[in-house]
């Protein structure tokens, strides 16, 4: 996968020899941690598990509603990725969690379905297609965007108080 924290470097990209150099912050936002696992449905608890020990100790109160929200939203992505794309066929999903100036931002990494992308249901009469109209009700913003064959799926959240923990 291609963290958002991770730049291509021009030169390398015009010399054909395309490489990735770390920056420790991406797009104004410091990661705060990944976790990728394997794509079968006994991972989603995990992913959960992930959150809240990773925003937990800085950034969100242990009972917050944010965290709640994020973990249902974190549910939903980990799910799509799951079910939708070959993540779901012996493949795998990477959970990204970032902290920017007010800002707190989860990414499901997926392995991709031959170029589908997340589509909003419109029907409303449908048994499915909820889950990304729980994701756009819970978050501040969200949105996605190809990730080499895979997508990244991305949901923002208000950070309460500061966007680091305190050291
Ligand atoms: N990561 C993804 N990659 C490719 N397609 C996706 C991805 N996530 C969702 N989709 C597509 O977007 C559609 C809508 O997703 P959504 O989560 O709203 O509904 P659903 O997963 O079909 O049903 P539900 O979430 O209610 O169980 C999916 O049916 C699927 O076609
Ligand atoms: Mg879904």
């Amino acid at each position: 996968m291609t963290l958002a924290g991770v730049v291509e470097r021009e030169d390398a990209m015009a010399s054909g020899k395309a490489r990735y150099v770390w920056t420790g912050t991406g797009n104004g936002m410091e990661l705060l941690g990944a976790l990728t696992l394997p794509g079968v449905d006994r991972s989603v608890p995990y992913a959960r598990l992930f959150l809240r020990d990773t925003l937990v100790p800085g950034h969100i109160s242990p009972g917050s509603g944010l965290l709640a929200d994020m973990a249902l939203v974190v549910d939903e992505l980990a799910a799509n990725g799951i079910r939708h794309t070959a993540s779901g066929k012996g493949g795998k999903i990477t959970i990204a969690l970032w902290a920017g100036r007010g800002v707190l931002r989860a990414e499901v990494t997926d392995d991709g379905a031959d170029g589908a992308r997340p589509v909003v249901r419109t029907d409303p009469g449908g048994e499915s297609g909820r889950g990304l109209h729980i994701v756009a009700a819970l978050a501040k913003a969200w949105g996605h965007r190809p990730d080499g064959s895979g997508t990244t799926v991305w949901a923002d959240f208000p950070s309460l108080g500061a966007s680091r923990p305190s050291s």
